[in-house]
């Protein structure tokens, strides 16, 4: 297995799909190596391409106010996407892309091992959890995989775009919470 330099380093060179041709920057992922809690999005957008990081638009910092709100610092946890480059006018990433970058994600997930995966939106959650997943129907609900917790919220992108459904997304991070210290209260 790689160790997190190496990935990072091959991660920041990858030419593996057609993404890497518009880029500005590789969005490798941030946050804390030994997290329990990894977070994953879609890809980068404008912002996240420009700095390198992810969700740090106006998603980014709705995102970093529901983690705060429940208690969560986003120092604590870690923040990946599906796609590590920014698709032209923030389209969906095609399936080749997600699967070209997946490697990189899958190498993520085996140094971290996180007790807990949150599917950030409907992409993420088709990728990670099941390819027919729907969001308005599935999220929130817990599936257990190889010993690890997974489960899917809200986008913030389609929270700013439908400020309704907050309630619900914030009922999802105050579940999301509660289990991560259930499971850092085990482990004492
Ligand atoms: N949306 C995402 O899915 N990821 C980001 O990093 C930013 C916006």
């Amino acid at each position: 297995m790689l160790s997190w330099d190496e990935l990072r380093t091959e991660c920041l060179a990858c030419r593996k799909c057609g993404l890497c041709e518009g880029r500005t920057n590789v969005v490798f992922g941030c946050g804390n190596p030994d997290a329990d809690v990894l977070f994953i999005g879609e890809g980068p957008g404008r912002d996240e391409d420009l700095q390198g990081i992810p969700f740090v638009g106006r998603a980014g910092r709705l995102l970093d106010d529901m983690l705060l709100a429940v208690g969560f610092d986003r120092e604590d946890v870690y923040i990946a996407n599906i796609v590590k480059c920014r698709p032209p006018q923030n389209r969906d990433p095609l399936p080749e892309e997600r699967e070209a970058c997946l490697a990189w994600l899958r190498n993520q997930v085996a140094l971290i091992r996180p007790k807990i995966i949150v599917c950030l939106g409907r992409i993420a959650a088709g990728v990670i959890l099941h390819e027919d997943y729907r969001i308005s129907q599935e999220h929130g609900q817990w599936i257990d995989r190889a010993g690890v917790r997974m489960t899917a919220v809200y986008h913030p992108a389609a929270l700013l775009r439908n400020p309704n459904l907050k309630g619900a997304a914030m009922a999802d991070f105050i579940k999301i919470k509660q289990e991560a210290d259930a499971l850092a209260s085990k482990e004492k």
